[in-house]
């Protein structure tokens, strides 16, 4: 097994995976803004996927832009779902296994997977094993701290790699925490400090500027919320890491563009319903901070074509440079 993960160049950069969110077209501008940033797609249902589910076989798809390297994300409870799952992710040319050790949300804790895992590390590692040597890939984890406190962490990841895991990366919060507090790095410092495989760090890196703080002794970071409003993110971040001024974020023409272009890729990946409605998450994560985002957010919640879409950025970019007032849809319409 080639273990790429030991020859990226560091600070590894990650976009962190994101259900409903880092689907392919996301996934695809964003190395196009940043191309060393490693993808990964959101969690799969390792149990779906084998049984071949046409609706997690398109989540799971992936374009020749995001090799290398793109994984996906499988989570399951079953050594025989994982392994089953593992081949087929290595057969679509896939160029790694993500297991997610890391899922909060009571639905997938409460029937055993994501981070329900972490309970039983043995036995977690041994399904680990078990995949390691049925694939040719490599195999990463993505976890939090432990389930109710981080006293395990370190034994944790070490029985983890003893299972042939080929990289960790660690979000900074308990399971029971779930999204609460700051995310806490202590601890991620501390398991690099005892580990051979590469460690990534997670939780709350907002901007270039704290990433660099929070790097510390780590192979690199995963960056996750703060990449839906700004993708220019993991741009502004191995610029700070390589020393180099940060850029700023691109003009409002060049931010409206990068859209459009997501709409579009949107709309090749599934059709122009199913990306208007899907991507309208994202535009309203983009729109904080121009003129007026509460009344634009409240239109772009509710677009249903590229064409209305258009009209939105339009009127977003006139509101922005003065030439118009904002009036709103309902008014126009009488
Ligand atoms: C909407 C949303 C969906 C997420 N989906 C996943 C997922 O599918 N797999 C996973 O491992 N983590 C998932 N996460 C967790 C993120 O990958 C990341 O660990 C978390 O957001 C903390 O990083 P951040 O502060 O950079 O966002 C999700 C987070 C959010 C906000």
């Amino acid at each position: 097994m080639n273990n790429w993960w030991k020859d990226l160049p560091r600070p590894i950069l990650c976009l962190a995976p994101m259900s409903g969110y880092t689907e392919s077209p996301f996934r695809r501008l964003v190395r196009e803004i940043e191309p060393s940033t490693v993808l990964i797609s959101e969690l799969i249902s390792a149990e779906a996927m084998r049984r071949g589910n046409e609706k997690t076989m398109r989540l799971t798809s992936f374009h020749a832009d995001e090799s290398k390297y793109y994984c996906v994300q499988l989570f399951g409870k079953t050594v025989e779902a994982f392994i089953e799952a593992g081949k087929m992710v290595e057969d679509m040319g896939a160029d790694g296994i993500d297991l997610n050790l890391g899922c909060p949300s009571p639905k997938v804790v409460g029937s055993g997977h994501g981070s329900a895992l972490l309970k039983d590390p043995c036995a977690s590692a041994k399904m680990m094993e078990s995949l390691v040597k049925a694939v040719n890939i490599p195999v990463s984890v993505k976890m939090r701290l432990g389930f109710y406190d981080d006293t395990n962490i370190l034994s944790t990841v070490k029985t983890f790699e003893s299972a042939g895991i080929a990289s960790v990366a660690i979000h900074g919060r308990t399971t029971k925490q779930a999204y609460r507090g700051q995310a806490n790095w202590e601890p991620i410092y501390r398991v690099k400090e005892e580990s051979n495989i590469p460690v990534l760090g997670n939780g709350d890196v907002t901007s270039a500027t704290i990433a660099v703080k929070k790097l510390q002794n780590l192979d690199g970071m995963m960056i996750g919320r703060a990449s839906l409003r700004n993708p220019w993110i993991f741009r502004q971040c191995r610029a700070a890491f390589d020393g180099q001024e940060i850029p700023k974020k691109p003009p409002l023409e060049e931010q409206l563009e990068f859209f459009r272009k997501h709409a579009k890729l949107g709309i090749a990946f599934k059709g122009e319903q199913w990306a208007m409605i899907e991507l309208r998450k994202h535009f309203a994560h983009f729109v904080r901070g121009v003129r007026h985002a509460s009344k634009f957010r409240e239109q772009l919640i509710r677009v249903e074509s590229y064409a209305q879409l258009e009209r939105i950025f339009d009127d977003i970019l006139a509101v922005s440079r003065g030439e118009k007032e904002y009036v709103s849809p309902l008014v126009v319409e009488k």
